[in-house]
């Protein structure tokens, strides 16, 4: 086993034991003092910006002081638009809306400061993504175990009506005592376990769920009333391709379902080390990127994706895959599948009634708009003037150009 002295030579000065008592900052910052200097910057006469500590595709995230308690928290900002929309104000609504669930951070002020919009949530710790970063695989107890964390946020946020549809990695963060993880690209990296227990000194931390730009309502909020599918096809794909479910793909209205066979999707990605068929495709632009993950994940047989993989983790993705737009999804089952995956073959009977064939790209029972998408595809592949092929994000958050807080 390698020794984690080795792995993060560095990380561990002056915290050998994973000293939980202290507050891990992610930023190198000489204010992180309590003095307040003339050149602070204070968010509303209250938080005193310390440095930033991560940023979206969407939004910038720093770590603040509260003047008068002297705890730490987020910042989130985005800029103020001049038509008055914000995804930061839907998103205060949606902590609100989510309020009091396990796993969902609390919003403690949302207003507007130095042009930008601004929300403080309590701070967190280092991303689901940015462990997986940072470790050579992940081990499927662990991978199971942080899966139906998310099975179980997840479920919780359905229950209040609402659904994320940006199921990702990097919008699941463990808690703030935790420390800092570094993508060492030169070194051995470590493996999960040995994270857990050499770094963090834990086995199970547990994880909460961010970033609700992307949320909306399954059912009526004021009827209880659950929408119905408005059969309406989607062209600007919403959420992380990678991650995305085939019907959002195929240009269909997300439901709960959708997010979690994104959670599906997550949990491979986790146990192949980022290996996932799909990973790593270039396209000169979103919509192409989009369209080639869409193939590779339905030309994929989940036997050949979940190859050499427990037969529960088949059946996870086959069971959000088999779910129908208003279904009610089944929780405690998928979370029974991740159970059954740690526990191994012996402690698992198979479900008889699950397909665990890929839905076909076309001639599918629910979707009858696949020819309207085709249509749609082949507009699109009018011939353009050729482009270098690069990797891209395909996320659709829009990239606002940001100021600093400078606060050195
Ligand atoms: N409350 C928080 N505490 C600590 N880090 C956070 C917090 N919120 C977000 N982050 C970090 O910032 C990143 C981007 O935040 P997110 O809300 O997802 O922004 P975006 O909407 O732009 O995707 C996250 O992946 C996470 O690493
Ligand atoms: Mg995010």
């Amino acid at each position: 086993m390698t020794s984690p002295r080795r792995i993060h030579p560095n990380r561990y000065k002056g915290n050998p034991h994973g000293d939980r008592s202290r507050r891990h900052s992610s930023f190198d910052n000489n204010h992180a003092g309590l003095s307040l200097g003339s050149r602070d910057v204070i968010v509303a006469g209250q938080w005193v910006v310390l440095g930033r500590i991560g940023e979206g595709s969407f939004g910038e995230i720093f770590e603040v002081r509260d003047i008068n308690t002297h705890r730490h928290y987020a910042i989130k900002r985005e800029r103020r638009k001049e038509n008055g929309g914000s995804q930061l104000k839907h998103e205060n609504v949606m902590y609100d809306v989510l309020a009091g669930g396990d796993g969902i951070p609390q919003c403690h002020w949302y207003g507007h400061f130095d042009g930008f919009t601004c929300i403080v949530m309590d701070l967190l710790g280092p991303s689901l993504g940015q462990l997986a970063q940072s470790v050579s695989c992940m081990e499927l107890d662990i991978a199971t175990d942080l899966v139906s964390q998310m099975v179980s946020i997840v479920e919780h946020i359905h229950s209040r009506g609402v659904i994320l549809r940006d199921v990702k990695p990097e919008n699941f963060v463990f808690g703030a005592h935790l420390p800092p993880l570094y993508n060492d690209n030169d070194g051995v990296k470590p493996t999960c376990k040995q994270v857990f227990q050499d770094y963090w000194c834990t086995n199970d931390p547990k994880l909460y769920a961010i970033d609700f730009g992307l949320t909306c309502y399954w059912r009526d909020p004021h009827t209880g009333v659950a929408y119905s599918d408005t059969k309406k096809h989607i062209r600007d794909k919403t959420g992380t391709a990678r991650y995305a479910s085939i019907q959002v793909h195929r240009g269909n209205l997300p439901s709960r379902r959708d997010d979690l066979e994104s959670i599906g999707y997550i949990l491979l990605d986790l146990v192949l080390g980022g290996r996932l068929p799909w990973a790593g495709v270039h396209a000169k632009n979103s919509k192409a990127g989009w369209d080639k993950v869409w193939r590779v994940k339905v030309d994929t047989p989940l036997s050949e994706l979940c190859a050499g993989l427990p037969q529960a983790v088949v059946d996870f993705i086959a069971y959000t895959r088999s779910l129908r737009f208003m279904d009610q999804p089944d929780y405690d089952r998928l979370r029974g599948f991740l159970h059954a995956a740690a526990a191994g073959p012996d402690h698992y009977n198979q479900p008889d009634q699950i397909v665990t064939s890929p839905p076909p790209l076309s001639n599918e029972t629910d979707d009858d708009h696949y020819e309207l998408f085709a249509m749609d595809d082949m507009k699109h592949h009018l011939p353009t003037v050729p482009e270098t092929p690069k990797k891209v994000g395909w996320n659709t958050h829009k990239r606002l150009d940001m100021t600093d807080w400078t606060n050195d």
